[in-house]
């Protein structure tokens, strides 16, 4: 009894530690997070965020704000419950490394599989939309990601860029309103008020 008792546990860490290497996360700061200037849409508490819980009703989320302000922090901590806590998988792209796979794929002529892999990921992270316009093919492939995981999988987006901005990183009006249409549904957008940690902690770490 014993023995098969280590053996589920075994097998348990074994699991998280894919998990873990599968989602290619940020290294980040073993720092508290601080929620003082992020603001939550109505209705959604902290907690809903950061265990995940958005994740059970195919939610999505959308991180608004400037840089600094703790969107790649935050979309990590929410990874790492996810996939500790409910043994879920999490996935991080930056939205151009996402890109730059999907045409190297597309390329290659294994696309098919590309997108197989993505269909299995219950928490898709999309980090900095808006820092480099995409090209005609990677945006149409992007919203053909988006599209797949609409109401199955929850996406967190974060971005510098109010929505009316968004056509300038997906460069066609049609295509831009078809993905936030997707991304909005069934979304709740936080916004990242503060000034730049980096700067306030590059300050620190001067002083
Ligand atoms: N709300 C926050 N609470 C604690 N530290 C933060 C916060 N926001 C940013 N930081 C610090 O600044 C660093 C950069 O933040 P980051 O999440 O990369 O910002 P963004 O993705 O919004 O540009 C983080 O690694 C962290 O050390
Ligand atoms: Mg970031």
């Amino acid at each position: 009894m014993k023995l098969f008792q280590h053996e589920v546990q075994h097998r348990d860490e074994r699991r998280i530690n894919l998990l873990l290497k599968q989602a290619t996360l940020p290294k980040i700061s073993d720092k508290a997070f601080d929620w003082k200037d992020v603001q939550l849409a109505p209705g959604i508490t902290r907690e809903y965020i950061l265990e995940g819980e958005f994740i059970k009703n195919q939610e999505n989320l959308i991180f608004y704000g400037g840089v600094g302000t703790g969107k790649t922090f935050l979309s990590t901590l929410i990874s790492l419950n996810v996939i500790k806590k409910q043994r879920k998988q999490a996935k991080f792209y930056t939205v151009a490394s996402l890109v730059n796979a999907l045409l190297e794929a597309n390329e290659k002529g294994t696309l098919g599989k590309f997108l197989r892999q993505i269909e299995k990921i219950d928490l898709l992270i999309l980090d900095e939309l808006g820092y480099i316009p995409l090209h005609k093919q990677g945006a149409e492939l992007l919203f053909q990601v988006i599209s797949m995981c609409y109401e199955t999988k929850s996406i967190i987006v974060t971005t510098n860029l109010q929505f009316g901005q968004w056509n300038n990183v997906f460069g066609d009006p049609i295509l831009t309103e078809a993905t936030i249409d997707r991304l909005i549904h069934h979304s709740h957008l936080i916004i990242f008020n503060g000034e730049s940690h980096r700067y306030k902690d590059s300050i620190s770490f001067n002083q």
